[in-house]
């Protein structure tokens, strides 16, 4: 149901249907001679749209591939998804990041076994109550595999339009996302609404891009009335957010004399939830004193935190460790609201006849075979650099 009130409200001046039949016309045009040949677009298949639409929430394109490709493979139907055990997703969600996104796809696909006999609904009303669909995923799958003309406006979708319409909004506002919404009912192709769709994000991806923008080369120039008014540069309206919140943690790299380490499974709920990490302790659970002149230019933990170190990793975990003197190095790892601060430290485990049972011991040679989060990743590959000096 299209609304225009809402249109109005927003100072939003729709195009006359002239205009938005030769817009579609042009987008169309080059969408068949330019689109991009992605994997998820040699199929109508809803489930294998749903995955890729998934993945490419917070991940490039070119990464991608790889892991739909992969994904798509192991698990071909819904109910292969459901019935897929958590180590098995996680590995194929290894390094993608947003675990929670992939459990939430199991969720999803047990509700539609449940509830749809295993088969894709249909409806947009449907789709959108299954488990991590939101409006954008639901309107990307009944666009593009079911035809249905439903708005998927993600950021480079919102970009485009701000340019095209002068759009004083501020795109970084959750609210602003309906008024996006709508103008795409407007402008929406009937016959072709998944292509429609697609065609915006490709431009947005490649041509009408945050940086080095060059409205000159685009195909709908003749369209974008910030481009002829020469305004572009305005465009799109994103207020600054509020900076990501910093925490600090010291890692433990500690291992056993069989040469494995030990790993810490977090909790069900936060970041990483449920993911394997080395031993992190917030540096705000030790003494402030000497930690102050620590951060950042002294490469050697005092005595001090030694000691306190080795309390807290006996207590919470059940492991007394010698600590190394040397910080091995440190890292930097940004979610979407959060930054982690890491310093790592190696450790050689001395006793470990107690330890609690959220850690667990792995050896290098199984890494392979599991699953671990980013920063852990990262910080193997710290690990693994020999110190020179
Ligand atoms: N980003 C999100 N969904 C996409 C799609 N279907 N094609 C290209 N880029 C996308």
């Amino acid at each position: 149901m299209k609304n225009k009130d809402l249109l109005k409200e927003n100072n939003v001046v729709m195009w006359e249907e002239e205009k938005i039949a030769s817009f579609q016309k042009t987008l169309l045009d080059w969408y068949d001679s330019s689109k991009r040949d992605l994997p998820w677009r040699q199929t109508s298949n809803p489930y294998y749209i749903w995955v890729s639409e998934i993945m490419l929430q917070q991940t490039q394109v070119d990464t991608v591939i790889p892991y739909y490709n992969r994904f798509i493979t192991t698990l071909p139907t819904v109910q292969d998804l459901a019935d897929a055990d958590e180590d098995t997703l996680l590995k194929l969600w290894e390094g993608l990041g947003y675990y929670s996104r992939v459990r939430n796809m199991k969720s999803a696909a047990i509700q539609i076994v449940a509830e749809h006999n295993g088969v894709f609904p249909k409806d947009y009303k449907d789709i959108i109550k299954l488990k991590g669909i939101g409006p954008y995923t639901a309107g990307a799958v009944s666009s593009i595999a079911f035809n249905q003309p439903q708005p998927a406006v993600d950021g480079n979708v919102m970009r485009v339009l701000s340019r095209l319409f002068e759009l004083k909004i501020d795109i970084g506002k959750a609210s602003s996302r309906k008024v996006f919404e709508e103008m795409i009912r407007h402008l929406i192709d009937q016959e072709r609404p998944g292509d429609f769709n697609q065609a915006l994000m490709d431009l947005g991806a490649t041509i009408c891009t945050p940086k080095n923008y060059k409205p000159e080369t685009s195909p709908i120039k003749e369209f974008n009335a910030s481009y002829l008014n020469e305004t572009w540069k305005q465009y799109p309206v994103k207020k600054t957010k509020k900076s990501s919140r910093e925490e600090h943690y010291i890692v433990v790299a500690a291992k056993n004399s069989k040469g494995e380490y030990i790993f810490e499974k977090r909790g069900a709920k936060g970041v990483l939830s449920g993911m394997l990490t080395f031993i992190m302790i917030n540096r705000d659970s030790l003494d402030e004193g000497n930690w102050k002149s620590f951060e950042g230019k002294v490469d050697e933990l005092g005595q001090q935190h030694h000691k306190q170190l080795q309390a807290l990793l006996k207590k919470e975990y059940g492991v007394t460790v010698k600590l190394n003197d040397e910080i091995k190095g440190k890292l930097t790892h940004v979610f979407s609201h959060l930054k982690w601060q890491l310093t790592v430290i190696e450790a050689d485990i001395i006793d470990e006849s107690m330890l609690m049972p959220q850690v667990q011991l792995i050896h290098p040679e199984q890494f392979e075979k599991t699953a671990f989060p980013v920063p852990t990743q990262k910080t193997w590959e710290l690990l693994k650099t020999l110190t020179l000096f």
